[in-house]
């Protein structure tokens, strides 16, 4: 059997796990949903709906008004925005259980960056932009769940300077982009997903590289070790940045972050 396949089928979880998420994802799809429907959905949630309201008022979206319900929620934020802030708050547990406590804090950096970027170059819509930015290294939980202990040799590994997938190669076999791309298939995420978590290390490659550049290029933006010399010059054209603005901009995409993160944990 595949490797990658396999991998994926040994961890029961995940593929059980994302109920909520799975749903609130493939409402994506539908253009009309019913906000009822999404409402339910969180309500039935107890520390969901807990999370959320703490979410919605914090100083990320700046509302005046304290926000009390999640209906009030969904008409003030909008359905999309509620329906990433649900994906954003119910994967939490999932990603920062496993090996690498980074993850979930990477996701929700490279989301608000996604979604910042998005509204500055107009070439994605933002919401979208935020979920793609969100869900893009998802395959990384299936090698953490598979052996913590051998993920933890791929990330010393990248540490001395090794490419990601090459180590994830080396130790599994396999590499996130195919693990997370069966997951999106599994999952049945819209196309644009699951073509981003292929494709995220290589654009170029993608039918869609326009927003398959974006997210790389926030991925490496957000990286706690980012270094200007390693941005791909063909994806600030494609996206449209100067180089010299860079530096501002990854200044900003952390300030947004950080207060994203602040009222998640
Ligand atoms: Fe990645
Ligand atoms: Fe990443």
């Amino acid at each position: 059997m595949d490797r990658t396949i396999q991998l994926v089928n040994s961890v029961n979880d995940i593929q059980a796990m994302p109920n909520v998420i799975v749903k609130v994802l493939n409402l994506m799809k539908e253009p009309k949903v019913n906000m009822k429907t999404l409402g339910d959905l969180v309500m039935y949630d107890q520390s969901l709906t807990i999370k959320m309201l703490a979410l919605v008022n914090s100083a990320y979206y700046g509302f005046s008004q304290q926000i009390n319900s999640i209906s009030m929620a969904l008409s003030l934020l909008g359905m999309v925005k509620v329906k990433n802030i649900i994906v954003a708050v119910a994967m939490k547990p999932m990603m920062s259980n496993q090996g690498d406590k980074d993850l979930w804090k990477h996701s929700i950096k490279t989301a608000a960056g996604c979604e910042y970027l998005s509204q500055i170059t107009k070439i994605m819509d933002t919401d979208e932009a935020f979920i793609a930015g969100f869900v893009h290294d998802v395959g990384k939980i299936v090698l953490h769940m598979s052996s913590e202990r051998v993920y933890t040799k791929v990330l010393s590994a990248v540490a001395d300077g090794a490419d990601i997938l090459e180590a994830e190669e080396n130790y599994y076999n396999s590499n996130h982009v195919k693990t997370g791309a069966l997951l999106a298939k599994r999952w049945q995420l819209p196309i644009l997903l699951s073509n981003i978590i292929l494709y995220h290390h290589n654009p170029k490659l993608s039918s869609m590289p326009v927003p398959c550049s974006l997210i790389r290029l926030v991925d490496q933006l957000v990286q706690t070790d980012f270094k200007p010399e390693k941005i791909d010059k063909d994806f600030l054209k494609t996206i449209g940045i100067d180089f010299n603005d860079i530096e501002n901009l990854r200044e900003n995409i952390l300030d947004k972050a950080e207060l994203l993160i602040a009222d998640l944990t």
